[in-house]
């Protein structure tokens, strides 16, 4: 009972049973129309069950226009209340939290969906980035403005939803980095040049949801200490520094944020986020979705598709990063930590007990987030709780479940994990069958 990872984490306005937040795992389990299934209550449902103290959603859009793929539940319409009150009521049986994570895509719209497929989406800057080559528009000040409204009025929504919080994924190459980042923000208006108006965007987002939820609601922001842009990309620059990312930090804490959660990188996926290599073999399979998306996706499916290029891509995605690393991020969370006074959360790896306790003593963060291991053991808190350090078969880091992300159901493919391909597929499928809810 001593131990650090089962203290509770005091926010604000929200208390956490423990320190272990189940990081968001965006996936297309949801309807095509934005409107939340089943198989998405029995999704979150596993984890809360599993012993994290909270969830942090997937990317909840809050405008179509601006989702990253079809098939998430999203927050753009008062109707759909209803379906995030279930979650949550279906969550807290479990004595979990829940905090929404509020997003826009801006250009890294990966596949546009049938909606979207003639518009280009607004974004900080008109071009293109330099992974898949997809395409955005500058916004204009009259856009910005109405973006700022539609984070509020979804905040609101998410409120009175029930939701113990929301989360600004301000982090990975989403909307506010294409508006924070200097390696992407090249505006000359009030809303680029400086760090100050880079971070306008952002802080007007945050200022808005205040005045809509109050100040007493839980409000968080995932963001990047550091853009390392060109850890992938040659020949580009290599964005925000450090030295910027605290600066956002004290800014944020100022605007009246609850708590920061710490990422890195200018792109998702990065090097960096998650950590491990680039997943060749799965992406010759599930890439060709993407094909219609880029400037440079075809090119990429050239190289993803033939086994003799993987070696190059392989290399050049761990050029910077060669050995995976839990808790890759801890040093720059340090950081963070070391300049604000608001509870700090940290992703990147994190799968083993003894590790995370020594984080949480040396005050590099408050609380860690996890993603992939907690796809691969969902029980992975109770098993701490029960003196291990580890699960008995831990994540591999492969990410072949983010190349499967693209078309197929949210879960770990790792093969090496299970007894056959039919297990496998059986432990994917079962938040379809659950024993649940219906809506
Ligand atoms: C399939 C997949 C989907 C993800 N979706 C999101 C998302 O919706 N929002 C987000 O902020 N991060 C997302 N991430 C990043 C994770 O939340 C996390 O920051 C990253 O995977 C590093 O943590 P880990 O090493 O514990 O997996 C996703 C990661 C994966 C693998
Ligand atoms: S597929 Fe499974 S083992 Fe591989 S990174 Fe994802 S969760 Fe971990």
């Amino acid at each position: 009972m001593d131990d650090p990872i089962f203290q509770p984490l005091h926010f604000r306005h929200l208390t956490v049973k423990n320190r272990l937040f189940r990081s968001s795992i965006s996936g297309r389990i949801d309807s095509y129309d934005g409107s939340g299934t089943a198989a998405r209550i029995n999704w979150e449902k596993k984890f809360a069950r599993g012993g994290v103290g909270a969830i942090i959603s997937s990317h909840i859009p809050v405008d179509p226009s601006q989702r990253i793929l079809p098939n998430y539940a999203m927050i753009d319409r008062d109707e759909q209340i209803p379906f995030w009150r279930e979650v949550v009521k279906n969550v807290h049986q479990y004595d979990c939290k829940f905090i929404g994570q509020l997003s826009m895509s801006g250009r890294q719209q990966d596949i546009k969906g049938v909606e979207n497929k003639h518009r280009v989406p607004l974004s900080s800057v008109d071009g293109w980035e330099h992974f898949h080559g997809l395409s955005g528009k500058a916004m204009n000040q009259k856009q910005i403005a109405e973006s700022v409204l539609t984070f509020a009025r979804a905040a609101g929504r998410a409120r009175q939803a029930g939701m113990d919080g929301i989360e600004l994924h301000a982090a990975n190459g989403y909307l506010f980095t294409q508006f924070l980042s200097s390696a992407i923000n090249k505006r000359s208006d009030d809303y680029g040049g400086t760090l100050e108006n880079r971070a306008r965007f952002l802080l007007e987002v945050v200022g808005a949801i205040r005045q809509e939820v109050g100040a007493d609601y839980h409000l968080q922001v995932k963001f990047n200490a550091a853009d390392y842009h060109n850890d992938y990309v040659l020949n580009v620059g290599k964005g925000n520094t450090l030295v910027e990312g605290v600066q956002v930090a004290k800014w944020l804490e100022q605007a009246g944020v609850d708590a920061l959660h710490v990422s890195v990188g200018s792109q998702f996926p990065h090097p960096r986020n998650p950590c491990g290599p680039f997943p060749a073999e799965s992406a010759s399979v599930t890439y060709p979705s993407m094909i219609p998306s880029g400037k440079l996706s075809f090119w990429n499916y050239l190289l993803f598709r033939y086994k003799l290029s993987w070696p190059l891509v392989i290399w050049l995605w761990a050029r910077r990063q060669p050995k995976i690393r839990e808790g890759i991020n801890l040093e720059e969370c340090r950081a963070i930590k070391n300049a604000v006074t608001i509870p700090v959360l940290c992703t990147g790896g994190f799968q083993t007990a003894s590790v995370i306790r020594a984080a949480l003593v040396k005050k590099d963060c408050d609380g860690v987030s996890i993603a992939r291991p907690l796809m691969a053991n969902p029980n992975l808190p109770l098993l701490f709780a029960e003196g291990k350090d580890q699960a008995p078969k831990p994540c591999t880091y492969c990410n072949k479940c983010l190349a499967h992300v693209l078309v197929d159901p949210l879960g770990c493919y790792d093969e090496s994990r299970f007894e056959s391909y039919e297990a496998m597929m059986d432990e994917i499928m079962n938040i379809f069958r659950d024993e649940n809810v219906l809506l």
